[in-house]
């Protein structure tokens, strides 16, 4: 049921009595509840914030509304852990309401100064005529993880050329100068990102615009992250407005990246290539990254959308993160490979080889909910081959490799109850290579399909009964070969 402005608006301490325990138990008797993905106590999950690594622990925080599965006001929900494979769940990090942030505490990043760990995020605002007007603003913990405020806006205004779209800060630190991009929008409703500059986190410069190649690309661009990998710089953001093109930009808004020279800070240049989407699959939105203590560039993002409605709503909470994954650098490209540390959560191991011709195969004794899947095909002389997911009943979730035209393919349309019918519900993207491995992660409700160790990902919530877990293979005109090894999770 959709809420009213006033009821969407509202702190925790406001709910009514006994409408927690309500949401609590609505929740407690979905059968979509994750077993291995953060996923949000009640109410709603959006956007990861301050990924960061401190002080031994990996800090995650998100987007988090509560009450109710709108998008109302926004929290910071924190997690935490030492292995990027358990979370520990400590309840509210940035609580909103105050002068700057009174209509939620939106987006940010997070960076270690002097012992600290600080957090600059967008303080939303709504006036009487329901006017936004957003602050970015400044919050620290210290190393007992208290969390304090800091009374004033470190960024009070928009600066002239730019809409009440401007959030999502994102700080970094080159030599000894902070550097941060923001999402925005120009007055003539294109997006952008605009680069701001401090020595000390509290007094913040306006540079202007970053320069980029894509001057009219969307309407806006939210969620901005810049980093350098290997001598290159990166563009991570979340663009609104592109329009579908054959298999790209299939989803209501994307989530992608350029890829170019360094960042020139001085005169903001970006020279850089085509924008690329992380993720092929269906709900994949608001990437953020950290660098940890191994160099290793680390990325979380959001397994949901905005303006779409899970299945789950009806059952008091929606969203999930997706798992933290590595990016690597190859061929002007990013790949993204789940996180090995993931195998922390591996149980009972099962292995299998098998050749399947024209037809289909359930792999007996392989059934299940939650688990890591690896199958590797290295030869075959069908023209299509792959799996049948959390099959039973009239279900199923296909992924399908054609070797005709050198595509996978992910269709949703039986995976139970079906959502966001928005260009269909079937991703497919072309795919260079000789050999297939799908690398899977099944959860519950969503599955994460890495596809020749991250050249292509399909990161997509599904819907399916509890009793669809079978997992089955097939391959049409001709024989594909089979190598099997999966974890219970
Ligand atoms: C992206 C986003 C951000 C904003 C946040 C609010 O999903 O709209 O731009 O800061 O969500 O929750």
């Amino acid at each position: 049921m959709k809420m009213t402005r006033e009821e969407k608006y509202r702190l925790i301490e406001q709910a009514e009595p006994g409408e927690l325990a309500q949401l609590q138990e609505k929740i407690a008797n979905c059968p979509w509840r994750q077993s291995y993905h953060i996923q949000p106590p009640t109410g709603l999950l959006n956007d990861p914030n301050g990924f960061s690594y401190f002080q031994g622990e990996y800090h995650l925080f998100y987007q988090w509304f509560p009450l109710g599965t709108d998008h109302g006001m926004k929290y910071w929900y924190h997690t935490k852990s030492t292995d990027l494979a358990v979370w520990e769940q400590l309840g509210i990090g940035l609580e909103p309401g105050g002068k700057y942030d009174s209509h939620g505490a939106y987006s940010g990043s997070a960076i270690e100064k002097d012992g600290k760990l600080y957090f600059i995020y967008t303080g939303n605002t709504r006036d009487e005529a329901w006017i936004r007007h957003p602050y970015q603003c400044l919050a620290y913990m210290n190393e007992s993880g208290l969390i304090t405020k800091m009374d004033q806006p470190v960024i009070p205004e928009v600066p002239p050329g730019y809409t009440d779209h401007f959030r999502d800060p994102k700080v970094w630190k080159k030599a000894d100068t902070y550097y941060c991009v923001l999402g925005a929008q120009r007055v003539d409703q294109t997006g952008c990102t605009v680069l701001y500059q401090s020595k000390d986190l509290l007094n913040w410069e306006f540079k202007g615009e970053i320069v980029t190649r894509l001057p009219e690309f969307g309407y806006m661009w939210e969620c901005p992250d810049y980093f350098e990998l290997d001598g290159r710089g990166v563009m991570v953001f979340s663009p609104q407005g592109l329009d579908a093109d054959g298999d790209k930009y299939n989803n209501i808004y994307q989530n992608g990246y350029v890829i170019g020279d360094p960042l020139d800070t001085g005169t903001r240049e970006f020279a850089h290539g085509s924008f690329e989407e992380l993720d092929r699959g269906f709900d994949f939105y608001a990437a953020q990254t950290t660098a940890d203590p191994d160099g290793r560039r680390l990325l979380v993002a959001w397994m949901g959308l905005p303006d779409v409605e899970y299945p789950t709503d009806t059952n008091g909470w929606a969203g999930c993160l997706t798992l933290p994954r590595q990016l690597i650098l190859k061929d002007g490209k990013l790949l993204q490979q789940p996180v090995p540390e993931l195998a922390k959560l591996r149980k009972a191991e099962k292995r299998t080889k098998m050749s399947v011709s024209r037809g289909v195969k359930h792999l007996e004794g392989f059934d299940g909910t939650a688990y890591e899947l690896i199958c590797e095909v290295p030869s075959f002389d069908a023209k299509t081959f792959g799996l049948e997911l959390r099959a039973g009943g009239e279900e199923k979730t296909i992924l399908q490799y054609d070797a005709e035209d050198k595509k996978i393919t992910l269709d949703r349309s039986l995976s139970g109850q079906t959502m966001g019918e928005i260009n269909g519900q079937v991703r497919r993207c072309s795919i260079d290579a000789d050999t297939i491995k799908f690398h899977i992660f099944m959860d519950t409700s969503s599955v994460e399909i890495f596809v020749n160790d991250g050249e292509q990902v399909f990161t997509s919530r599904i819907f399916p009964s509890p009793d669809s877990r079978e997992i089955r293979l097939f391959s049409t005109n001709g024989t594909a070969e089979f190598q099997i090894v999966k974890w219970d999770y």
